[in-house]
Protein backbone atom coordinates (compact mmCIF):
# COMPACT_ATOMS: atom_id res chain seq x y z
CA UNK A 1 0.00 0.00 0.00
CA UNK A 2 1.53 3.31 -0.78
CA UNK A 3 1.99 6.36 1.46
CA UNK A 4 -0.34 9.05 -0.49
CA UNK A 5 -4.17 8.43 0.16
CA UNK A 6 -6.46 9.13 -2.67
CA UNK A 7 -9.45 11.22 -2.94
CA UNK A 8 -12.49 10.36 -4.93
CA UNK A 9 -15.31 13.24 -5.65
CA UNK A 10 -18.41 12.85 -7.01
CA UNK A 11 -20.17 16.06 -7.81
CA UNK A 12 -23.90 16.54 -8.30
CA UNK A 13 -25.68 20.13 -9.25
CA UNK A 14 -24.39 23.04 -10.56
CA UNK A 15 -21.28 25.40 -11.25
CA UNK A 16 -21.78 26.36 -8.13
CA UNK A 17 -20.30 22.87 -7.08
CA UNK A 18 -18.26 21.75 -9.41
CA UNK A 19 -16.19 24.73 -8.73
CA UNK A 20 -16.28 23.66 -5.03
CA UNK A 21 -15.20 20.30 -5.48
CA UNK A 22 -12.21 21.92 -7.43
CA UNK A 23 -11.41 23.73 -4.44
CA UNK A 24 -11.35 20.40 -2.57
CA UNK A 25 -9.64 18.99 -5.12
CA UNK A 26 -6.75 21.75 -4.79
CA UNK A 27 -6.98 21.77 -0.62
CA UNK A 28 -6.87 18.24 -0.71
CA UNK A 29 -3.72 17.78 -2.75
CA UNK A 30 -2.15 20.42 -0.81
CA UNK A 31 -3.11 18.10 2.46
CA UNK A 32 -1.42 15.33 0.68
CA UNK A 33 -4.36 13.66 -1.02
CA UNK A 34 -4.16 12.46 -4.77
CA UNK A 35 -6.94 12.82 -6.95
CA UNK A 36 -8.46 9.67 -8.31
CA UNK A 37 -11.55 9.19 -10.88
CA UNK A 38 -11.66 5.90 -9.65
CA UNK A 39 -13.99 5.15 -6.42
CA UNK A 40 -12.48 2.07 -5.83
CA UNK A 41 -9.12 2.85 -5.51
CA UNK A 42 -10.06 6.10 -3.19
CA UNK A 43 -9.48 6.43 0.77
CA UNK A 44 -11.70 9.13 1.00
CA UNK A 45 -15.02 9.48 -0.95
CA UNK A 46 -16.89 12.88 -0.93
CA UNK A 47 -20.55 13.57 -2.61
CA UNK A 48 -20.68 17.06 -3.44
CA UNK A 49 -24.47 17.10 -3.37
CA UNK A 50 -27.86 19.09 -4.92
CA UNK A 51 -30.76 19.39 -3.51
CA UNK A 52 -32.86 21.50 -6.39
CA UNK A 53 -35.26 18.92 -6.98
CA UNK A 54 -36.49 16.10 -5.61
CA UNK A 55 -34.69 13.70 -7.90
CA UNK A 56 -31.07 15.72 -7.70
CA UNK A 57 -31.27 14.47 -3.52
CA UNK A 58 -32.49 10.79 -4.65
CA UNK A 59 -29.53 10.22 -6.60
CA UNK A 60 -26.91 11.18 -3.26
CA UNK A 61 -29.50 8.28 -1.55
CA UNK A 62 -28.59 6.06 -4.00
CA UNK A 63 -24.76 6.98 -4.68
CA UNK A 64 -24.23 6.42 -0.52
CA UNK A 65 -25.72 2.84 -1.57
CA UNK A 66 -22.76 2.09 -3.50
CA UNK A 67 -20.01 3.87 -1.32
CA UNK A 68 -21.38 2.03 1.61
CA UNK A 69 -20.84 -1.24 0.21
CA UNK A 70 -17.11 -0.54 -0.80
CA UNK A 71 -16.52 0.80 2.97
CA UNK A 72 -17.96 -2.31 4.24
CA UNK A 73 -16.03 -4.81 1.76
CA UNK A 74 -12.90 -2.89 2.44
CA UNK A 75 -10.73 -5.02 4.46
CA UNK A 76 -7.12 -3.90 4.74
CA UNK A 77 -7.39 -0.27 3.43
CA UNK A 78 -10.25 2.28 5.41
CA UNK A 79 -12.40 4.11 3.88
CA UNK A 80 -13.47 7.47 4.93
CA UNK A 81 -17.22 8.85 3.62
CA UNK A 82 -18.47 12.42 3.71
CA UNK A 83 -21.38 14.03 2.41
CA UNK A 84 -20.17 18.08 0.97
CA UNK A 85 -22.93 20.35 -0.37
CA UNK A 86 -26.32 21.50 -0.24
CA UNK A 87 -28.28 18.04 0.75
CA UNK A 88 -25.57 18.47 3.64
CA UNK A 89 -26.27 21.61 4.65
CA UNK A 90 -29.89 21.15 4.19
CA UNK A 91 -30.08 17.59 6.17
CA UNK A 92 -27.28 17.94 8.46
CA UNK A 93 -27.08 15.75 11.87
CA UNK A 94 -30.45 13.79 10.10
CA UNK A 95 -28.07 12.18 7.81
CA UNK A 96 -25.31 11.32 9.91
CA UNK A 97 -28.14 9.71 12.33
CA UNK A 98 -29.50 8.03 9.25
CA UNK A 99 -26.19 6.35 8.18
CA UNK A 100 -24.41 5.35 10.63
CA UNK A 101 -21.51 4.70 8.94
CA UNK A 102 -20.96 8.32 7.34
CA UNK A 103 -17.91 10.00 8.78
CA UNK A 104 -18.52 13.60 7.92
CA UNK A 105 -21.16 16.03 6.76
CA UNK A 106 -20.21 19.52 5.75
CA UNK A 107 -22.07 22.48 3.90
CA UNK A 108 -21.02 24.82 1.23
CA UNK A 109 -19.37 27.10 3.74
CA UNK A 110 -17.03 24.88 5.16
CA UNK A 111 -15.41 24.11 1.66
CA UNK A 112 -12.14 25.90 2.77
CA UNK A 113 -12.21 23.62 5.69
CA UNK A 114 -12.24 20.32 4.31
CA UNK A 115 -8.37 19.05 5.11
CA UNK A 116 -9.06 19.74 8.60
CA UNK A 117 -12.58 18.59 8.96
CA UNK A 118 -11.06 15.11 6.95
CA UNK A 119 -8.49 15.18 9.44
CA UNK A 120 -10.75 15.28 12.34
CA UNK A 121 -13.33 12.42 11.15
CA UNK A 122 -10.11 10.34 10.43
CA UNK A 123 -9.32 10.94 14.31
CA UNK A 124 -12.65 9.06 15.22
CA UNK A 125 -16.25 9.62 15.82
CA UNK A 126 -18.43 11.45 13.40
CA UNK A 127 -18.09 15.10 11.99
CA UNK A 128 -20.33 17.97 11.22
CA UNK A 129 -19.60 21.46 10.37
CA UNK A 130 -22.90 23.06 8.81
CA UNK A 131 -22.24 26.15 10.21
CA UNK A 132 -22.80 29.29 8.29
CA UNK A 133 -19.98 32.22 8.21
CA UNK A 134 -21.23 35.59 7.57
CA UNK A 135 -19.69 38.08 5.27
CA UNK A 136 -16.59 38.87 7.50
CA UNK A 137 -15.71 35.38 8.11
CA UNK A 138 -16.16 33.86 4.92
CA UNK A 139 -13.10 32.99 3.15
CA UNK A 140 -13.05 32.21 -0.58
CA UNK A 141 -10.86 30.01 -1.25
CA UNK A 142 -7.93 31.13 -3.89
CA UNK A 143 -6.40 27.98 -5.02
CA UNK A 144 -6.72 27.01 -8.51
CA UNK A 145 -8.21 24.03 -9.14
CA UNK A 146 -5.87 21.53 -10.47
CA UNK A 147 -8.47 20.36 -13.66
CA UNK A 148 -8.99 24.06 -13.87
CA UNK A 149 -6.46 24.03 -16.71
CA UNK A 150 -7.13 21.28 -18.64
CA UNK A 151 -9.73 22.57 -20.84
CA UNK A 152 -9.03 26.29 -22.46
CA UNK A 153 -12.35 28.06 -20.37
CA UNK A 154 -12.93 27.98 -16.33
CA UNK A 155 -14.86 28.95 -14.06
CA UNK A 156 -14.42 31.84 -11.24
CA UNK A 157 -16.89 32.22 -8.57
CA UNK A 158 -17.67 35.73 -7.72
CA UNK A 159 -19.79 35.71 -5.00
CA UNK A 160 -21.80 32.85 -3.06
CA UNK A 161 -25.52 32.53 -1.61
CA UNK A 162 -28.68 33.91 -2.89
CA UNK A 163 -30.42 37.09 -1.13
CA UNK A 164 -33.65 36.41 -2.69
CA UNK A 165 -36.33 34.15 -1.84
CA UNK A 166 -37.77 32.84 -5.07
CA UNK A 167 -40.79 30.93 -3.10
CA UNK A 168 -39.67 27.23 -5.00
CA UNK A 169 -35.78 28.02 -4.41
CA UNK A 170 -34.00 25.84 -1.62
CA UNK A 171 -30.60 27.38 -2.59
CA UNK A 172 -31.13 30.73 -0.21
CA UNK A 173 -31.62 27.66 3.30
CA UNK A 174 -28.12 25.83 1.59
CA UNK A 175 -25.98 28.49 0.17
CA UNK A 176 -26.66 31.40 2.90
CA UNK A 177 -26.83 34.88 2.44
CA UNK A 178 -25.07 36.48 -0.52
CA UNK A 179 -21.62 37.46 -0.27
CA UNK A 180 -19.15 39.27 -2.88
CA UNK A 181 -15.69 37.91 -3.62
CA UNK A 182 -13.20 41.05 -3.62
CA UNK A 183 -13.11 42.02 -7.49
CA UNK A 184 -8.91 41.94 -6.76
CA UNK A 185 -9.42 38.64 -5.70
CA UNK A 186 -11.18 37.55 -8.87
CA UNK A 187 -9.07 39.65 -11.13
CA UNK A 188 -5.74 37.79 -9.43
CA UNK A 189 -7.44 34.49 -10.15
CA UNK A 190 -8.17 35.07 -13.83
CA UNK A 191 -4.54 36.18 -14.15
CA UNK A 192 -3.38 32.88 -13.06
CA UNK A 193 -5.83 31.01 -15.20
CA UNK A 194 -4.69 32.98 -18.64
CA UNK A 195 -0.97 32.08 -17.13
CA UNK A 196 -2.02 28.48 -17.54
CA UNK A 197 -3.54 29.22 -21.03
CA UNK A 198 -7.06 29.46 -20.42
CA UNK A 199 -8.92 31.55 -22.72
CA UNK A 200 -12.46 31.97 -21.88
CA UNK A 201 -13.69 32.81 -18.29
CA UNK A 202 -17.01 32.31 -16.96
CA UNK A 203 -18.23 34.23 -13.92
CA UNK A 204 -20.32 32.36 -11.75
CA UNK A 205 -22.90 33.05 -9.00
CA UNK A 206 -26.33 32.83 -8.06
CA UNK A 207 -27.21 35.92 -8.91
CA UNK A 208 -24.40 37.69 -10.54
CA UNK A 209 -26.23 40.83 -11.43
CA UNK A 210 -26.00 41.98 -7.65
CA UNK A 211 -22.41 41.67 -7.59
CA UNK A 212 -20.52 44.11 -5.01
CA UNK A 213 -23.65 45.94 -4.23
CA UNK A 214 -23.43 45.40 -0.26
CA UNK A 215 -19.70 46.35 -0.21
CA UNK A 216 -18.84 49.61 -0.16
CA UNK A 217 -16.16 50.46 -2.85
CA UNK A 218 -16.58 47.45 -4.58
CA UNK A 219 -17.20 47.41 -8.39
CA UNK A 220 -20.54 46.89 -9.38
CA UNK A 221 -21.04 43.96 -11.83
CA UNK A 222 -21.29 45.67 -15.28
CA UNK A 223 -17.43 47.30 -13.59
CA UNK A 224 -16.36 43.92 -13.07
CA UNK A 225 -17.10 42.87 -16.70
CA UNK A 226 -14.91 45.77 -18.27
CA UNK A 227 -12.29 44.96 -15.51
CA UNK A 228 -12.20 41.43 -16.31
CA UNK A 229 -11.99 42.26 -20.30
CA UNK A 230 -8.78 44.44 -19.14
CA UNK A 231 -7.07 41.27 -18.33
CA UNK A 232 -4.34 40.97 -21.52
CA UNK A 233 -5.15 36.93 -22.69
CA UNK A 234 -8.74 36.85 -21.83
CA UNK A 235 -10.70 36.32 -25.36
CA UNK A 236 -14.16 35.51 -24.22
CA UNK A 237 -16.23 36.44 -21.36
CA UNK A 238 -19.60 34.38 -19.97
CA UNK A 239 -21.13 34.73 -16.76
CA UNK A 240 -24.09 32.90 -15.54
CA UNK A 241 -26.80 33.24 -13.41
CA UNK A 242 -28.72 36.56 -13.79
CA UNK A 243 -31.82 37.62 -12.42
CA UNK A 244 -34.08 39.88 -15.21
CA UNK A 245 -35.30 42.31 -12.61
CA UNK A 246 -31.40 42.95 -12.09
CA UNK A 247 -30.43 43.37 -15.54
CA UNK A 248 -29.86 47.04 -15.68
CA UNK A 249 -28.89 49.24 -18.94
CA UNK A 250 -25.39 49.08 -17.69
CA UNK A 251 -24.92 45.35 -18.23
CA UNK A 252 -26.97 45.98 -21.34
CA UNK A 253 -24.70 49.27 -22.58
CA UNK A 254 -21.10 46.51 -21.49
CA UNK A 255 -23.05 44.04 -25.02
CA UNK A 256 -22.40 47.13 -26.59
CA UNK A 257 -18.84 48.03 -25.60
CA UNK A 258 -16.92 44.99 -24.75
CA UNK A 259 -16.31 42.38 -27.41
CA UNK A 260 -15.08 39.80 -25.32
CA UNK A 261 -18.43 40.02 -23.36
CA UNK A 262 -19.72 37.08 -25.95
CA UNK A 263 -23.32 36.76 -27.47
CA UNK A 264 -25.03 34.44 -25.62
CA UNK A 265 -27.33 34.68 -22.10
CA UNK A 266 -29.04 32.61 -19.53
CA UNK A 267 -31.33 34.75 -18.47
CA UNK A 268 -33.96 32.44 -16.58
CA UNK A 269 -37.71 33.77 -17.03
CA UNK A 270 -39.65 30.78 -15.02
CA UNK A 271 -43.25 31.52 -16.08
CA UNK A 272 -44.69 34.14 -18.86
CA UNK A 273 -47.46 34.31 -16.31
CA UNK A 274 -47.80 37.35 -14.17
CA UNK A 275 -49.89 35.97 -11.49
CA UNK A 276 -47.33 33.43 -11.37
CA UNK A 277 -44.46 34.97 -11.42
CA UNK A 278 -45.98 37.00 -7.94
CA UNK A 279 -46.44 33.92 -6.44
CA UNK A 280 -43.14 32.74 -7.38
CA UNK A 281 -41.77 36.32 -6.09
CA UNK A 282 -39.63 36.48 -9.24
CA UNK A 283 -40.29 40.90 -8.67
CA UNK A 284 -40.53 40.63 -12.61
CA UNK A 285 -43.23 41.03 -14.89
CA UNK A 286 -43.62 39.97 -18.47
CA UNK A 287 -43.58 42.95 -19.76
CA UNK A 288 -40.10 43.36 -17.68
CA UNK A 289 -38.56 40.51 -18.90
CA UNK A 290 -39.38 41.23 -23.17
CA UNK A 291 -38.65 44.93 -21.98
CA UNK A 292 -34.77 43.68 -21.04
CA UNK A 293 -34.80 41.03 -23.76
CA UNK A 294 -35.40 43.83 -26.33
CA UNK A 295 -32.98 46.26 -25.24
CA UNK A 296 -29.93 43.01 -24.80
CA UNK A 297 -31.18 42.61 -28.79
CA UNK A 298 -30.85 46.28 -29.62
CA UNK A 299 -27.13 46.15 -27.74
CA UNK A 300 -26.31 42.85 -29.28
CA UNK A 301 -28.44 41.92 -32.42
CA UNK A 302 -27.01 38.53 -32.80
CA UNK A 303 -27.60 37.85 -28.98
CA UNK A 304 -28.57 34.32 -27.91
CA UNK A 305 -30.86 33.46 -24.91
CA UNK A 306 -31.69 30.14 -22.90
CA UNK A 307 -34.09 30.13 -20.16
CA UNK A 308 -34.84 28.42 -17.70
CA UNK A 309 -38.87 26.77 -16.96
CA UNK A 310 -40.94 25.94 -13.88
CA UNK A 311 -44.31 24.25 -15.00
CA UNK A 312 -47.04 23.40 -12.44
CA UNK A 313 -45.93 26.03 -9.93
CA UNK A 314 -48.88 25.84 -7.19
CA UNK A 315 -51.78 27.61 -9.06
CA UNK A 316 -50.87 27.42 -12.66
CA UNK A 317 -53.97 27.68 -14.70
CA UNK A 318 -54.12 26.61 -18.03
CA UNK A 319 -54.28 30.08 -19.27
CA UNK A 320 -51.28 30.84 -17.20
CA UNK A 321 -48.89 28.13 -19.14
CA UNK A 322 -50.21 29.41 -22.17
CA UNK A 323 -48.42 32.77 -21.43
CA UNK A 324 -45.35 30.30 -21.06
CA UNK A 325 -46.01 28.88 -24.14
CA UNK A 326 -46.20 32.51 -25.91
CA UNK A 327 -43.48 33.85 -24.25
CA UNK A 328 -41.44 30.67 -25.84
CA UNK A 329 -43.12 31.64 -28.94
CA UNK A 330 -41.90 35.12 -28.71
CA UNK A 331 -38.92 35.01 -27.41
CA UNK A 332 -37.21 32.33 -29.43
CA UNK A 333 -34.84 30.68 -26.95
CA UNK A 334 -32.31 28.87 -28.16
CA UNK A 335 -32.78 26.75 -25.57
CA UNK A 336 -33.99 25.94 -22.34
CA UNK A 337 -34.02 23.52 -18.59
CA UNK A 338 -37.72 23.31 -17.96
CA UNK A 339 -38.86 20.98 -14.58
CA UNK A 340 -41.83 20.38 -12.77
CA UNK A 341 -42.08 22.28 -10.68
CA UNK A 342 -40.81 20.36 -7.04
CA UNK A 343 -41.51 20.52 -3.46
CA UNK A 344 -38.69 21.60 -1.43
CA UNK A 345 -38.41 21.30 2.20
CA UNK A 346 -38.72 24.98 4.11
CA UNK A 347 -39.57 26.58 1.01
CA UNK A 348 -42.17 29.37 0.82
CA UNK A 349 -44.18 27.65 -1.94
CA UNK A 350 -44.63 24.66 0.16
CA UNK A 351 -47.91 27.19 1.59
CA UNK A 352 -49.12 27.32 -1.70
CA UNK A 353 -49.32 23.32 -2.79
CA UNK A 354 -52.04 22.76 -0.32
CA UNK A 355 -54.11 25.26 -1.42
CA UNK A 356 -53.65 25.28 -4.93
CA UNK A 357 -51.60 22.23 -6.38
CA UNK A 358 -51.38 21.34 -9.74
CA UNK A 359 -52.16 17.87 -10.64
CA UNK A 360 -48.75 16.25 -11.55
CA UNK A 361 -50.34 14.08 -14.71
CA UNK A 362 -51.33 17.88 -15.90
CA UNK A 363 -47.79 19.12 -15.14
CA UNK A 364 -46.01 16.52 -16.53
CA UNK A 365 -48.63 16.71 -20.39
CA UNK A 366 -47.30 20.76 -19.57
CA UNK A 367 -43.71 20.01 -19.40
CA UNK A 368 -43.72 17.46 -22.75
CA UNK A 369 -45.66 20.38 -24.54
CA UNK A 370 -43.05 23.03 -23.81
CA UNK A 371 -39.94 20.96 -24.67
CA UNK A 372 -41.45 20.05 -27.83
CA UNK A 373 -42.32 23.61 -28.91
CA UNK A 374 -38.56 24.26 -27.14
CA UNK A 375 -36.83 21.63 -29.53
CA UNK A 376 -38.87 22.95 -32.65
CA UNK A 377 -37.80 26.22 -31.84
CA UNK A 378 -34.03 25.17 -31.17
CA UNK A 379 -33.87 23.31 -34.63
CA UNK A 380 -35.03 26.09 -36.70
CA UNK A 381 -33.05 28.57 -35.49
CA UNK A 382 -30.05 26.20 -36.10
CA UNK A 383 -31.02 25.28 -39.67
CA UNK A 384 -30.90 29.05 -40.20
CA UNK A 385 -27.41 29.46 -39.26
CA UNK A 386 -26.50 27.02 -42.46
CA UNK A 387 -23.99 28.73 -44.73
CA UNK A 388 -23.16 31.11 -41.90
CA UNK A 389 -19.96 31.69 -40.96
CA UNK A 390 -18.52 32.22 -37.20
CA UNK A 391 -15.66 32.28 -35.07
CA UNK A 392 -15.29 28.88 -33.01
CA UNK A 393 -12.75 28.86 -30.35
CA UNK A 394 -11.68 25.21 -30.61
CA UNK A 395 -12.13 23.00 -27.18
CA UNK A 396 -10.95 19.45 -28.14
CA UNK A 397 -11.61 16.49 -30.33
CA UNK A 398 -14.91 15.73 -31.38
CA UNK A 399 -16.28 13.09 -28.42
CA UNK A 400 -17.79 10.61 -32.10
CA UNK A 401 -15.93 11.27 -34.53
CA UNK A 402 -12.04 10.58 -35.67
CA UNK A 403 -10.59 13.73 -37.35
CA UNK A 404 -12.87 16.20 -36.59
CA UNK A 405 -13.03 18.83 -33.75
CA UNK A 406 -15.81 20.42 -31.52
CA UNK A 407 -15.81 24.22 -30.34
CA UNK A 408 -18.25 26.85 -29.80
CA UNK A 409 -19.01 30.05 -30.87
CA UNK A 410 -19.32 33.38 -29.07
CA UNK A 411 -23.07 32.44 -29.12
CA UNK A 412 -22.27 29.24 -27.18
CA UNK A 413 -22.80 26.81 -30.20
CA UNK A 414 -21.02 23.89 -30.30
CA UNK A 415 -19.80 23.29 -33.87
CA UNK A 416 -17.99 20.21 -34.70
CA UNK A 417 -15.87 20.33 -38.01
CA UNK A 418 -13.05 18.43 -39.80
CA UNK A 419 -9.65 19.75 -37.70
CA UNK A 420 -6.74 18.59 -36.37
CA UNK A 421 -6.16 18.41 -32.34
CA UNK A 422 -3.23 21.63 -33.07
CA UNK A 423 -5.85 23.79 -33.55
CA UNK A 424 -7.45 23.43 -29.93
CA UNK A 425 -6.87 26.95 -27.74
CA UNK A 426 -7.19 28.47 -31.37
CA UNK A 427 -10.14 30.69 -32.69
CA UNK A 428 -10.93 29.76 -36.16
CA UNK A 429 -13.66 30.60 -38.77
CA UNK A 430 -16.27 28.11 -39.82
CA UNK A 431 -18.83 27.69 -41.71
CA UNK A 432 -22.07 26.01 -40.99
CA UNK A 433 -23.33 23.36 -43.57
CA UNK A 434 -25.92 21.60 -40.93
CA UNK A 435 -28.14 22.59 -38.10
CA UNK A 436 -29.05 19.94 -35.50
CA UNK A 437 -31.23 20.26 -32.18
CA UNK A 438 -27.95 21.12 -29.99
CA UNK A 439 -24.92 21.25 -32.02
CA UNK A 440 -23.92 22.37 -35.74
CA UNK A 441 -21.65 20.55 -38.05
CA UNK A 442 -19.49 23.23 -40.20
CA UNK A 443 -16.45 23.40 -42.43
CA UNK A 444 -13.35 25.24 -41.78
CA UNK A 445 -12.98 28.26 -43.93
CA UNK A 446 -9.99 29.55 -45.35
CA UNK A 447 -10.15 33.60 -45.67
CA UNK A 448 -8.31 35.29 -48.15
CA UNK A 449 -5.36 36.80 -47.00
N1 LIG B 1 -30.07 31.36 -9.42
C1 LIG B 1 -30.60 30.92 -10.60
C2 LIG B 1 -30.95 29.47 -10.71
C3 LIG B 1 -30.90 28.56 -9.58
S1 LIG B 1 -31.55 26.97 -9.68
C4 LIG B 1 -31.79 31.77 -10.93
O1 LIG B 1 -32.19 32.61 -10.21
O2 LIG B 1 -32.36 31.59 -11.96
C5 LIG B 1 -31.70 26.55 -11.39
C6 LIG B 1 -33.11 26.37 -11.84
O3 LIG B 1 -33.71 25.29 -11.18
C7 LIG B 1 -34.03 27.54 -11.60
O4 LIG B 1 -33.88 28.56 -12.54
C8 LIG B 1 -35.39 26.91 -11.65
O5 LIG B 1 -35.90 26.89 -12.96
C9 LIG B 1 -35.12 25.46 -11.22
N2 LIG B 1 -35.66 25.20 -9.88
C10 LIG B 1 -35.27 25.73 -8.70
N3 LIG B 1 -36.04 25.26 -7.69
C11 LIG B 1 -36.95 24.43 -8.25
C12 LIG B 1 -38.04 23.66 -7.73
N4 LIG B 1 -38.34 23.67 -6.44
N5 LIG B 1 -38.76 22.92 -8.61
C13 LIG B 1 -38.47 22.90 -9.93
N6 LIG B 1 -37.46 23.62 -10.46
C14 LIG B 1 -36.71 24.38 -9.64
FE1 LIG C 1 -33.00 30.52 -6.06
FE2 LIG C 1 -34.13 32.75 -6.83
FE3 LIG C 1 -31.75 32.84 -5.64
FE4 LIG C 1 -31.96 31.85 -8.10
S1 LIG C 1 -32.35 33.97 -7.49
S2 LIG C 1 -30.84 30.95 -6.39
S3 LIG C 1 -33.95 30.85 -8.06
S4 LIG C 1 -33.67 32.21 -4.71
FE1 LIG D 1 -28.00 22.37 -6.43
FE2 LIG D 1 -26.99 23.71 -4.47
FE3 LIG D 1 -26.40 24.33 -6.94
S1 LIG D 1 -29.05 23.00 -4.58
S2 LIG D 1 -28.23 23.79 -8.04
S3 LIG D 1 -25.87 22.46 -5.92
S4 LIG D 1 -26.60 25.75 -5.25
Amino acid sequence: MSDTKRVYIRTFGCQMNVYDTGKMRALLEQGGYEHTTDMQQADLVIANTCSIREKAEVKLHSFLGEARRLKRERRSQPLTLAVAGCVAQQEGQTLLDRYADLDLVFGPDAVSSVTKLVTQADAGGQVLDTAFLDSTDYVFTNELDPAATDSITAFVTIQKGCDNKCTFCIVPSTRGVEVSRPSTEIIDEIKRLVDKGIKEITLIGQNVNSYGLKVPGELNFSQLLYAVSDVDGVERIRYTTSHPRDMGDDVVQAYRDLPKLTSFLHLPVQSGSNAVLRRMKRFYTREVYLEVVSKLRDARPDIVLSSDFIVGFPGETDEDFEQTMSLLSEVRFQSSYSFKYSQRPGTPALRLVDRTPVDPAVAGARLTRLQHLQRQIGVEEHRRLEGQSFDVLVEGPSRHDKGVVCGRTSAYKMVNFPGNLDLVGKTVPVTITRGFANTLRGERLYRAQ
